[in-house]
Order: C-alpha cells, then structure tokens, then sequence
C-alpha cells in the first residue's frame, strides 16, 4: 500500500510547517550555481503544496526566506527575490485549482516595490481560496515577530488598553504576526541540520519535529506522506501523561 493511503484521514497534522533547506547544496554537488539550487526548489514546493492539499492538510508555512538570509551575496538575494515573483505569478494555476490562499509573514516594507507588488497581487486573488493556507515566511525571524509583538503590547499599556498583569501566552498569542494561524503539529527541516533557525520559537512549543537528511529539492510526496506518518504515530502528551496511562490507574 502507498504511504499516502496508509494515512489515518482522522489524525491528519491541521498545520505543518517546513523549513525547506538544502538548496545551495544541492546545486553544488552538481558543480552548479546555488541559484539552480532555488529553481529546483521551486518544483518541491509546488509537490509538496498539492500533497498537502490532497491529504487536507489547512495550513502549510514555509519558511522561504529569513531575516538573516537577507545577509547572503547580493547577487544570491536579487535572484531568490526574482524567483519569488516569477513564481508568484506562475503558480496562480496551482493556487486557483486547489484553492490555496497564499498568506505572508515576515518583515514585508524591506521588499523592493516590485516584490511588494508581486506579493499584493497575489495574495488579493488568492483571498477567496478556503481549501488550505499556504503561508510563506519571507523576511521572517521569530525574534523579529517577537520584538514586534512586545512594542505593540508596550504600546497598549501605555494607551491603558492594557494591563501589564492580564498579559499571557494567549494575549501575547494575538498580537504575533502569525497570529492567524494555530500553532504548527508537525515541523519538518530538510538538509540534515538539527536547528529551527530562527522559525516559530514561540509556536513551536509542543510541536512534533522531524528532521531529513534529504535536501529540500529532493524532498518527494512520498518522503512527505512518510513524515505524516511519523507523526501519527507519536505519543502527543503535552505535559500530561497519555490516555492508555490515564486508564490504567
Ligand atoms: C534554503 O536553501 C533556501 C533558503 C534559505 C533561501 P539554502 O540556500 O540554505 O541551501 P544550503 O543550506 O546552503 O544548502
Ligand atoms: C533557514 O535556512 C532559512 C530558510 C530555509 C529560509 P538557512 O540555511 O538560512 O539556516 P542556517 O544558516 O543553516 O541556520
Ligand atoms: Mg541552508
């Protein structure tokens, strides 16, 4: 039987989120430009946005471009932007025919006006979309959404919207950039690197991990639908102890 049809439709992850690395390596080992790298990582994330979709996954972030990525050669930074746009307006048909509303978090006014628009346009024709979210996290840092959290919650103090003692993780919570999203049930990074990087610290708190050694443009449906399954199969206690333990006693 196939990974996929093996899936418990029941236990289905609600969001996954992916740090997609391995790109650069990918095209090295193959004596190319690491921008090749970042095309074919384009083809991986068009696979992996419609097997999600088909398992009926809701939410599905990636993490496409970090804060500190903006640090990279000039030249590596000007062609992932230009990616971005060209695959903007490429994957509309795969946006529109499986109803993929495209949502963005990150620090969006350091984009070029180009990209800005790029992104605008495309996430006003993707509102309408109600099958899964596909968040893409671009010019993004926890630490970043974190800091700007605390200066709108300073703010509201100040203005006496706010008291200092009602602040907990669920009003912290909403005034995250993510705040739109539940937090993620199953982080997956590719390239064999055992850290997040920056990605969701806050969201993260009791989400299941799964690293690969496969670098993201090798990353199938299948190693996908194999993570799922991983997942199904782990013990989720949050703190509590599990429901087979609470029977017994
Ligand atoms: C991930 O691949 C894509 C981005 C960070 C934009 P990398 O470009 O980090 O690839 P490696 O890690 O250098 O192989
Ligand atoms: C994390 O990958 C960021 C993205 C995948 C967009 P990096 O390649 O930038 O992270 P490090 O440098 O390996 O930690
Ligand atoms: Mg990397």
């Amino acid at each position: 039987m196939s990974v996929e049809r093996a899936l418990l439709r029941d236990k289905i992850p609600n969001h996954v989120a992916i740090i997609m690395d391995g790109n650069g390596r990918w095209a090295q080992k193959r004596g190319l430009p690491r921008q090749q790298g970042h095309m074919e990582g384009v083809k991986s994330v068009r696979r992996i946005a419609k097997a999600a979709c088909r398992i009926g996954i809701r939410y599905l972030t990636l993490y496409a471009f970090s804060t500190e990525n903006w640090g990279r050669p000039k030249e590596e930074v000007s062609a992932l932007m230009s990616l971005l746009v060209s695959c903007l307006h490429d994957e509309m048909p795969l946006f529109m025919e499986n109803g993929i509303r495209l949502r963005v978090v990150g620090q969006s006014d350091v984009f070029d006006p180009s990209v800005r628009e790029a992104l605008d346009a495309a996430l006003e024709k993707t509102s309408s979309n109600t099958r899964m979210d596909l968040v893409l996290a671009l010019s993004y840092s926890s630490r970043w959404e974190l800091a700007e959290a605390m200066k709108r919650i300073g703010r509201q103090v100040e203005e006496g919207g706010l008291a200092p003692e009602d602040i907990d993780d669920s009003v912290i919570g909403r005034f995250l950039a993510t705040s739109f999203m539940p937090d993620p049930d199953l982080l997956i990074r590719t390239s064999g690197e055992y850290r997040v990087s920056n990605f969701l610290l806050w969201q993260i708190a009791y989400t299941e991990l799964f690293f690969t050694p496969v670098l993201w443009p090798d990353f199938t449906e299948e190693m996908f639908y194999g993570a799922i399954a991983d997942y199904q199969g782990r013990d989720r206690r949050f703190g509590k102890v599990s429901v087979s333990n609470q029977t017994k006693q």
